[in-house]
């Protein structure tokens, strides 16, 4: 699907059909305000004389304009017109919205489907929107796309290897870096914690790392990514039901690969790379095991209370290795914790970290970029109760409350003192993987934390 921008007035473009936004139910000097009220008019009713999909909006708000051009492309693709006009605001904001949820009501994903639901809708004409504006909506909406088709796809094929493939091939098309380190240069790595998780699983980890360099870079990102292809709880077997969705627990990662890329897309003036932890935690004779005591790349010794909490122990290596490249910022994204879904809901991802002022800006880009988020406050009780009599520190802590906050303390724990400040961790198992569509999100991987990433790393390179 494309947009395309004409220069000319709204009205004087040629479409199939097109979309009128209707302000609270006023069909006060709308054309078609008989038929409407004929055909009792509640959000979102498509008059075939005139060709017009008139879509409801209670009031003039950027998420609900996003919400409601997806729901518009949606409901379009259901009938046989091939382009339509969008009407915009001449505001960047809002008319970014409605571009990126346009766009969005056009993904879905059907590659294990014998028959293919081809997008009807071709084209949308827009007018008097920028250029750069739709080019960025493409480019969002793209990195969404590989981000969601790569997480959706199924346990069975999606393997370590086949993210590493597929980022080595996602590399070459952005003309950028892509370093796969392999079971053995892990071993020489000495990621033994991750390389404990990925023990009882017949697929070799990978540890797949990304760059891009802009142009006079700004600034040095660096993303880490939890990529656990499959999450089967290990030897602390998850319960059959738990288990279903766990082939999103490779989120964090996808969402990596599809942030650098956008990033490579937008030409950033940045410095940016992605590394992604790609594992299975699997059971089997050699599985590593409660009560075992493991070392890391750090070098502080973990007890293992429960193989079920394997993301953080990817993590802490992965983070290991990122800070040897020195960041200006450090950005984990996994999808961690059932406790933080427990906690904010499904829709809401959360940010943790020791420096409140990088949390907050995050926050304010995340907002901006229409994904829900909500900070969570680390404290030296809870840090308290990830403390193991016998190593360094334990994988779990000892109550059962304030999950999300113990796990992002238990990586605060591998972070070194001078990148403290620098680091953010995004736990994202709510909004990763979407079972009852929401927003702009249909069944599947939503891609989680690609437009909040996105957004934050734009606000990196504005002059303030
Ligand atoms: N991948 C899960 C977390 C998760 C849960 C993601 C639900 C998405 C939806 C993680 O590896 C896990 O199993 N965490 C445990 C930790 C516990 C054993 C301390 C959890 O949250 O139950
Ligand atoms: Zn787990
Ligand atoms: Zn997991």
């Amino acid at each position: 699907m494309k947009i395309k921008v004409f220069k000319e007035s709204f009205e004087r473009i040629q479409a199939d059909c097109s979309v009128v936004w209707v302000w609270d139910k006023n069909l006060e000097g709308l054309s078609d305000k008989d038929t409407l009220q004929e055909l009792n008019f509640k959000d979102i009713t498509f008059v075939q004389s005139s060709k017009i999909l008139y879509v409801n909006l209670a009031k003039r708000d950027i998420d609900l304009l996003r919400e409601e051009a997806y729901k518009a492309i949606k409901y379009l693709n259901t009938l046989s017109y091939k382009s339509v006009k969008i009407p915009t605001f001449a505001n960047e904001q809002e008319d970014y919205a409605i571009l990126l949820g346009a766009l969005s009501g056009g993904y879905s994903f059907d590659t294990y489907k014998s028959e293919k639901k081809s997008c009807v809708i071709e084209d949308i004409y827009v007018s008097h929107v920028s250029e750069d504006l739709i080019s960025k909506a493409q480019i969002v909406f793209e990195s969404l796309k590989l981000t969601r088709d790569l997480i959706n796809t199924p346990p069975c094929d999606a393997t370590p290897s086949y993210l590493a493939e597929y980022s080595i091939q996602e590399a070459k098309n952005l003309g950028i870096e892509c370093k796969i380190l392999s079971k053995k240069e892990i071993e020489s790595e000495k990621m033994h914690s991750l390389l404990a998780v990925s023990r009882a699983s017949n697929q070799e980890p990978k540890v797949i790392h990304l760059s891009y360099k802009g142009a006079n870079p700004k600034a040095k990102l660096v993303f880490v990514g939890k990529g656990l292809t499959y999450d089967s709880g290990g030897l602390s077997l998850k319960p059959s039901d738990f288990m279903v969705t766990m082939k999103a627990d490779k989120s964090g990662g996808c969402a990596v690969l599809g942030i650098i890329s956008a990033i490579a897309k937008l030409r950033l003036p940045l410095e940016v790379h992605g590394i992604i932890g790609a594992v299975e935690n699997m059971i089997g004779g050699n599985a590593y095991k409660p009560d075992d005591i493991l070392s890391s790349r750090e070098g502080k010794s973990i007890e293992v209370r429960n193989t079920d909490a394997e993301g953080r122990l990817v993590l802490i290596d992965c983070l290991s290795y990122a800070q040897d490249l020195k960041p200006d910022y450090l950005i984990d994204i996994a999808t961690l914790t059932g406790a933080c879904v427990v906690g904010l809901g499904e829709y809401t991802f959360g940010i943790m970290g020791h420096n409140e002022e990088l949390k907050s800006a995050f926050e304010r880009e995340a907002l901006q970029s229409g994904e829900l988020v909500a900070k969570l406050p680390f404290n030296s009780h809870i840090r308290k109760l990830i403390d193991s009599k016998i190593a360094d520190i334990c994988n779990v802590s000892s109550t059962r409350y304030g999950g999300a906050i113990s796990a992002g303390m238990f990586l605060g724990e591998f972070i070194r003192k001078e990148n403290e400040d620098k680091w953010l961790h995004l736990d994202i198992a709510g909004p990763a993987y979407v079972e009852k569509e929401w927003d702009i999100n249909p069944y599947g991987a939503s891609g989680a934390g690609v437009r909040a990433c996105v957004e934050f790393a734009i606000s990196l390179c504005e002059e303030k």
